[in-house]
């Protein structure tokens, strides 16, 4: 099919086949990116939802082959905050008008079921959404998260491809991730996925399929990076130039999954001067600054030349908004769940 016919059907049905997919993948993305636009802006208006990230430990016990902190990486320095300082960072965020929080870390076993509950307690004293992003738990604990008031959890599968998960993750099952993200629906989690895009091996048609499992799962949020060579990973070498086909993935996963929340991710931005305005005009609207304070930021390094690690987390909320303003979009004043238009 052409690809204008081919945007229109998708523009009005959401739905296309692996071959629809692969076609757009890879068209030049131009037709793409606008018809992500329009659908975002039917779908969600023009309101940009500002979650504000706090990277709370950056200890990991896993060693995903392209991953700065993954736990053969003797050269990062490693550092959890004190509740004190998680406390400080949501006050700020909250303070400068943020609705939801999103709490990230590695895979850090010190971080029970009642010692996260115990700071979500604390974190709830304010009106925000809690989101965390803490990797596989098991479904029980997913449970008592939930019920202590987490109303979010991201979980990239990072990819659907078996071989390739299976190459990139050592000890773990692409199963178990599978079931954690179904575990995380079950029990009405507002559920965040996504994938990495520039893994080697990768390919389009793998691509395609990530994006039918996040239909399938009916992913509440859809983050999409492109990949990032860490110089400290096994994965140094692989491919940088990821942009374009990230984007192009973002746009489509718009298309399929036309009301989510999809961020213009702090990756692509890395790799591209405005990559984050490009995302937001081609299918997102959803940015997530940093706002972990003192000392730490740098140190949160899954890929290198992440921006931002020497600002503040005031200056980063100025400069966003200025940007967001900029590209003629509004910065919400809602918490933004799926359902919210605006
Ligand atoms: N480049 C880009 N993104 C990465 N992530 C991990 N390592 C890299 C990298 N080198 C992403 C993973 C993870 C998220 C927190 O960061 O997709 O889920
Ligand atoms: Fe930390 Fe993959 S290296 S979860």
């Amino acid at each position: 099919m052409k690809i204008g016919k081919l945007l229109e059907k998708a523009k009005t049905e959401h739905s296309l086949s692996k071959d629809d997919i692969i076609e757009l993948l890879n068209s030049d993305g131009i037709l793409l990116c606008k018809a992500a636009d329009e659908v975002r802006e039917k779908y969600k208006g023009n309101n940009v939802h500002l979650r504000g990230l706090i990277e709370f430990s950056n200890i990991c016990g896993r060693s995903c082959y392209y991953c700065g902190l993954r736990s053969e990486n003797k050269k990062v320095e490693r550092y959890r905050l004190s509740d004190e300082e998680i406390f400080l960072s949501a006050q700020n965020a909250v303070n400068a008008g943020y609705k939801t929080l999103v709490l990230q870390s590695g895979e850090d076993s010190y971080y029970t079921v009642d010692r996260l509950c115990r700071i979500i307690e604390n974190l709830r004293k304010n009106d925000v959404v809690i989101t965390l992003s803490i990797g596989e738990r098991t479904f029980e604990e997913y449970k008592i998260l939930k019920e202590a008031g987490v109303e979010r959890y991201l979980l990239r599968i990072e990819t659907t491809d078996r071989n390739l998960y299976g190459a990139l993750h050592p000890k773990m099952s692409i199963d178990n991730r599978f079931e954690c993200l179904y575990n995380l629906k079950k029990l009405g989690y507002e559920t965040g996925t996504g994938v990495l895009v520039g893994l080697p091996n990768q390919t389009i048609s793998s691509l395609a399929e990530d994006i039918l499992f996040f239909k399938e799962l009916n992913a509440d949020m859809v983050g999409i990076g492109p990949l990032i060579p860490h110089p400290e990973t096994p994965l140094k070498d692989a491919s940088k130039d990821n942009f374009d086909m990230a984007l192009k993935v973002m746009a489509v996963t718009r298309l399929v999954l036309p009301d989510i929340n999809i961020p213009a991710t702090t990756a692509m931005e890395t790799i591209r001067k405005n990559g984050r305005i490009i995302a937001l005009n081609s299918g997102a609207n959803v940015v997530m600054p940093n706002m972990t304070i003192g000392k730490y930021r740098k140190y949160y390094e899954i890929y290198p030349d992440k921006i931002c690690i020497n600002d503040s987390p005031l200056k980063c909320i100025d400069c966003i908004k200025l940007k967001i303003e900029t590209a003629g979009r509004k910065v919400s004043q809602t918490k933004g769940y799926r359902n919210d238009i605006n």
